[in-house]
């Protein structure tokens, strides 16, 4: 069997509309769910190790500056105090995507209010705790000089700015001009299970329990913090309690426990409390956003200019993507798109929940709606005009779009000829009732991944990978993607994940992992077919294979277990290849919503939504759907609620914790309708699917800003759209 490693021809076999299991696309339920509502998943700070050490963080109480001296002393004096670090290391979270490459760093820098810069060790988690509390540092202090805030005057240049045409003469000449300024605030993560790691030395060997995305990334990260060869490392994150990019890479604990734990020469434990992980771990930049439109008399998009302010730490190269979608969506051959970072003294911004079009999608699609107002287009019309026949400025063609499609089923399902155009047409008691809707768009990445599958003797089918499922459904796809391929029923499938022993999938990050891993989880069953086909004298093409049986067109069916003597492994690997240049591919939906804006206090309930959505083939109808789900979620607290407060004096997180930085929660989520639609994209993998773990919150609160216009005639641009604001 010979299968390019790299990804670089669209592959239009579709293997999997002709297998015969059955299994592929099945709403099937989590195999590892019942383990985690009864409790039986171990996470990370769960795991029992004989004479583990506990370890808190300290954070810096300045903003900025150096740290001159800890007073270790007299914290060593209280009871069961093991030791007092300060660890170099583990004082800036590694920059995502640089391992090997982080500047060296001066061990006695604060570079943000709460960066931790001291751990405690302690007997136990109570000891550790009062001593990190009564610890004392003293500073040389350097916030005087800090710039808090951001502003347009400390940004830098655009990075990558895209520019044609001439925007100022379209501007001039369009018959409708939409210029209009958007806010949003900064967002947490918000992961459910705080970071937390266990680190236990055996000799040069570091085995750390972790609670992470990427574990072959990972992998290398500590290796480069710690100094030593990444083969001493092993991480093992079997269960991981959501990321939201927050676990992409590795964060203070671990690299504290690791430290720490070879310095005492016993296990170490560091989790990190819900405030520790607010202030040091990572954060969404707020964006100011400007976007232009001009469109002639005829609704079509003459200009398109999208410009945001994003900030970051001075030496982070992290700017939030903000026109990602931008580049791509929409028509209007005189264009401007550009993103530009302020530095300023606040913690690290990085990749959070759908990084770039989960802020830019949301001013614009908001954008789009004050554009379809002005031209008193029906907003489905309007963007249903303007998606252009190929990226523009850069003449590249469109893998599947199935936009147009989802506008309409979303329309059709939801019942959008009901909404009538005008503002405040509709009241019920003391409610203005209001329909919005918004595009969704999200980038589609294929990651390079490796598995390895095992069809055993007695016909079990085994399927290996450091792959993470961080809530997402990993376990329950790449078991369905290898009985589909082998024909074996569902029941008889294992999936192990998240050990670094295992060959390296792609991790879980930027929606790409279910089709990235997945392909190689594809193509380690191809090899495996491929020998079976042999042992039963037909070609792989003409092999089929359905529960535990082998047959082809002329020859009998025999149990596959006939075919085998031995467990047969195969590797499969996928690697991203020039398709990625060559052709956009994309994913696509809509939103549709109704929302009720209460007159006297301006509180916004949204009624219902609904959301449709195309990205390929859909692996697992269940847990596509709940990732939509979640996304239209998080849609409803960035249109609401999540706001990240700073203090504009120091920069300190004010609401660093659940309870002030507001999620939605259940009373706030109303009927929730999901719509995925049929596709097939051979340009994005083998399995013809793409990515959909962010797609449902890419625009989804420009739909419920949207509605609220429509609803009682305010438009905003601030977000989140809060009673206070909307009054
Ligand atoms: Mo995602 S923000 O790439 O985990």
């Amino acid at each position: 069997m010979t299968m390019s490693d790299t990804y670089d021809t669209p592959d239009t076999r579709d293997m999997l509309d002709r297998t015969r299991q059955g299994v592929i696309g099945k709403p099937l339920d989590r195999p590892e769910g019942p383990l985690k509502v009864s409790g039986q998943a171990t996470y990370a700070a769960e795991y029992v190790r004989t004479d583990c050490a506990e370890g808190v963080l300290v954070g810096a109480t300045i903003s900025t500056g150096r740290v001159t001296k800890i007073h270790s002393d007299a914290v060593l004096a209280m009871p069961g105090v093991l030791g007092v670090y300060a660890a170099p290391q583990m004082l800036r979270r590694p920059a995502q995507g640089t391992a090997g490459e982080a500047p060296a760093q001066d061990p006695s820098r604060v570079d943000y209010p709460m960066q931790p810069v001291a751990l405690v060790v302690a007997e136990t988690f109570e000891q550790a705790t009062a001593a990190a509390k009564a610890l004392r540092i003293d500073y040389d202090d350097a916030s005087a000089k800090a710039r808090f805030m951001p502003t347009e005057d400390s940004a830098e240049a655009a990075a990558d700015p895209v520019t044609a045409g001439d925007l100022d003469a379209a501007l001039r000449d369009a018959a409708h001009v939409i210029d209009a300024r958007f806010t949003t605030p900064g967002h947490a993560s918000a992961a459910m299970e705080p970071h937390a790691a266990i680190a236990e030395w055996q000799g040069d060997d570091l085995t750390l329990w972790g609670s992470l995305q990427m574990i072959a990334f990972n992998v290398a990260e500590l290796a480069d913090s710690l100094g030593i060869d990444p083969k001493h490392v092993r991480i093992l994150s079997p269960y991981v309690g959501g990321g939201f990019g927050s676990k992409l890479g590795i964060s203070h604990e671990a690299v504290a426990a690791a430290l720490v734990a070879r310095e005492l020469g016993r296990p170490v434990r560091v989790v990190m409390s819900r405030q520790q992980v607010f202030q040091s771990i990572m954060r969404r930049s707020e964006t100011v956003q400007r976007i232009r439109l001009g469109a002639g008399a005829d609704g079509r998009l003459t200009t398109f200019a999208h410009e945001a302010l994003v900030s970051n730490l001075p030496e982070e190269s992290f700017s939030e993507p903000v026109t990602q979608a931008s580049e791509f969506l929409y028509a209007g051959d005189n264009r401007l798109l550009a993103v530009r970072k302020s530095d300023i003294t606040r913690l690290t911004a990085g990749s959070v929940r759908a990084p770039g079009e989960a802020v830019g999608m949301q001013a614009l699609e908001v954008a789009m709606d004050e554009l379809a107002q002005a031209l008193n287009l029906d907003p489905v019309e309007l963007r249903r005009r303007n998606l252009p026949d190929t990226v523009p400025g850069q003449g590249t063609p469109y893998s599947s779009r199935r936009l147009v499609e989802a506008m309409e089923a979303g329309a059709a399902a939801f019942g959008w000829d009901q909404r009538n155009p005008q503002p405040c047409a509709r009241r019920e008691g003391e409610w203005w009732i209001g329909m919005g809707m918004s595009s969704a768009a999200r980038v589609n990445i294929l990651a390079k991944a490796e598995a390895r599958v095992t069809l055993t003797a007695d016909g079990h089918v085994v399927v290996e990978t450091d792959h993470t499922d961080i809530g997402t459904g990993s376990y329950a796809i790449f078991g369905q993607i290898a009985a589909e391929m082998l024909g074996q029923p569902i029941e008889r499938t294992t999936v192990r994940l998240g050990d670094s022993l295992l060959p390296a999938g792609s991790g879980s990050g930027g929606s790409w992992g279910a089709s990235s891993t997945g392909s190689a989880v594809f193509y380690a069953c191809e090899a495996i077919r491929a020998t079976l086909a042999q042992a039963l004298g037909c070609s792989a093409d003409d092999l089929i294979l359905q529960d535990g049986k082998a047959w082809a067109e002329g020859v009998d069916a025999r149990p596959v277990t006939d075919l085998l003597t031995e467990d047969l492994t195969r590797t499969g690997k996928i690697e991203p290849g020039e398709l990625m240049e060559k052709v956009n591919q994309s994913t696509y939906g809509a939103f549709f919503c109704e929302v009720a804006v209460n007159a006297f206090t301006g509180e916004t309930r949204l009624r219902r939504m609904t959301g449709a959505f195309g990205f390929g083939r859909v692996l697992n109808a269940k847990t596509a759907r709940s990732q939509c789900l979640g996304g239209m979620v998080w849609g409803i607290g960035s249109a609401l609620t999540e706001d990240l407060s700073f203090d504009a004096r120091d920069g300190h997180l004010v609401n660093h914790d659940l309870a002030e930085y507001h999620v939605p929660v259940h009373a706030d989520i109303p009927p929730m309708e999901v719509i995925l639609l049929e596709e097939r994209d051979p340009h994005a993998s083998p399995m013809q699917a793409k990515g959909v773990g962010e797609l449902g919150i890419c625009g989804a609160a420009g739909a419920i800003a949207n509605a609220i216009h429509n609803a009682c005639g305010v438009r905003l641009r601030d977000f989140p759209m809060t009673p206070d604001r909307l009054l």
